[in-house]
């Protein structure tokens, strides 16, 4: 049933290089220019003169010393799915006039970057940022690399105007790279948004979540994810629905119950909480305890990677299960026709992860391989990465204050979305509707920290078409 996209799926993991296949059904190229509608017609209408009104009442209020009302609002984008579940991308807009880009959506590091069209390495049949075309363009001539999991971005620094989700950050600092390691990038993804905090990234900028967030200009603090599923669904293609990505507020429709919130560590970094229990089969499982249950909640990671001895003890509840081999080492197998149930629990509820998700991919007759696999981090990074194979179980949401990571159970609405095949969304970029002042974020560790979990492996596709309705501001 699953044996072609996932092997697929496994070989890309594993050997990123391996991708590229065309895109069997072109679509008009990705990044094209957006063209503004403008609101204003000749004639003042009712609505033109209702916002002059609005406009000249806060000027004067601010001039006189009274503080205009906060704009607060939020946004919606689109995610796509791509290549079964290998990594969720959404879009945003650079530049003026805005072009619009794929981006990784991952919340496992800190720094936005797109390739610039000087790339010539890892960047073919991506769109790409032409610096030339916006007005609002600056180089800050800084050097820029990072490293994930899967592999290394480098470039230059810059700043420009970004817009995301009806949302705007003037002079947001970004990278335009023009090294990408190859499989990094797959069309038609021409970068990465980062949506950890400011402390990890490479650049030591704000990122353009947090000046949002920090400005007040949310209506709550928080973002959040509903991740689709369609590892074991039949005829995936390689771009599908990937659900919603919202700034600014939750979406009640795609959840049930509470929004159960655990708070990050002191000095937040990753958005890292404590694994605190694990079940296998309904069994207790021993996982290590203290600042080795530190795990980062990591939409950009395709799978679940945590200490050896507790991936050990999971597998040690799976009759018939054994360490994988070759390619497949840090990897284990066990029966396809086991239902593997794991749950994890962060402090408050055990939260349960599919049968489905934990099956990977078939690599024999009966032998599957699990999701969760061997991780040795190094220095101060987390000890688990929850990526994908855990979040397309939840509804996750990402608190800037107080610093927190939500869990809520998936709606019908939501759950509704998995393996129904349909178009990948197009860009949405929203109409502006809030905005906020980019941080100053200081020289920080320029070509120091490294994240080293970035957005996985996928393949093909979809474009972007794009449409931007009025920005007022
Ligand atoms: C920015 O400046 C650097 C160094 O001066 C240069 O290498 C790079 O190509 C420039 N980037 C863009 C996008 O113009
Ligand atoms: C995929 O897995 C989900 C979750 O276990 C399940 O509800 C769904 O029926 C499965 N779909 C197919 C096509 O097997
Ligand atoms: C919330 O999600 C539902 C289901 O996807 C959608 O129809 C609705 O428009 C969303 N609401 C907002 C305010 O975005």
């Amino acid at each position: 049933m699953m044996s072609s996209t996932g092997l697929l799926l496994a070989a890309l993991l594993l050997t990123p290089q391996a991708i590229a296949a065309p895109s069997p059904n072109p679509r008009p190229t990705a990044g094209q220019s957006i063209t503004l509608n403008r609101r204003l017609p000749p004639v003042r209408t009712a609505e033109d003169w209702g916002a002059w009104a609005k406009t000249e009442r806060e000027a004067l209020m601010s001039k006189y010393g009274a503080t205009p009302p906060q704009k607060r609002s939020q946004g919606t984008n689109l995610i796509t799915n791509q290549n079964a579940d290998s990594s969720f991308y959404g879009s945003l807009a650079i530049g003026t006039p805005p072009v619009s880009f794929d981006v990784i959506l991952d919340t496992g590091s800190s720094d936005l970057w797109v390739a610039d069209t000087s790339c010539q390495t890892g960047c073919s049949r991506i769109a790409a940022f032409d610096s030339t075309t916006s007005s609002t363009f600056q180089n800050l001539s800084q050097p820029f690399s990072i490293t994930y999991g899967s592999g290394a971005a480098a470039g230059s620094l810059a700043q420009d105007d970004v817009q995301m989700a009806g949302f705007s950050v003037p002079n947001q600092v970004f990278a335009a790279v023009n090294q990408v390691s190859s499989g990094l990038l797959n069309s038609p993804v021409s970068g990465l948004l980062g949506l950890a905090w400011q402390s990890i990234a490479a650049s030591g900028h704000t990122p353009f979540w947090q000046t949002l967030a920090s400005s007040g200009a949310w209506t709550e603090p928080v973002m959040a994810f509903q991740l689709t599923r369609f590892i074991n669904a039949t005829n995936a293609q390689p771009t599908e629905p990937g659900g919603t990505f919202t700034m600014g507020f939750t979406n009640s429709s795609l959840y049930t119950g509470n929004i159960d919130y655990q708070n990050v560590p002191s000095t937040p970094t990753y958005w890292i909480l404590p694994m605190t229990s694990m079940t296998v089969q309904g069994n207790a499982v021993t996982i290590p305890t203290g600042s080795a249950s530190y795990s980062a909640i990591d939409t950009g990671t395709t799978l679940v990677g945590g200490p050896t001895s507790a991936i050990q003890a999971i597998y040690a509840q799976i009759p018939g299960s054994q360490p994988g081999t070759g390619n497949w080492e840090g990897y284990y197998t066990y029966p396809c026709s086991t239902e593997v149930n794991v749950a994890i629990s962060f402090g408050g509820p055990s939260w349960p992860v599919s049968p489905a998700d934990f099956q990977l991919t078939q690599i024999s007759n009966s032998q599957c391989i699990g999701a969760f696999f061997e991780l040795n981090t190094g220095g101060s990074a987390p000890s688990w990465i929850v990526g994908d194979t855990f979040l397309k179980n939840v509804y996750s949401v990402f608190r800037y204050s107080p610093p927190s990571v939500g869990f809520a159970a998936l709606s019908p609405t939501a759950l509704a979305m998995n393996g129904v095949n349909a178009p990948a969304p197009t860009a949405t970029i929203g109409s502006i509707s809030a905005s906020a002042t980019a941080g100053a974020g200081g020289p920080g560790s320029i070509n120091g920290a490294s994240p080293m979990w970035g957005s996985s492996i996928g393949a093909i596709g979809v474009a972007v078409a794009v449409s931007v309705g009025a920005v007022l501001l």
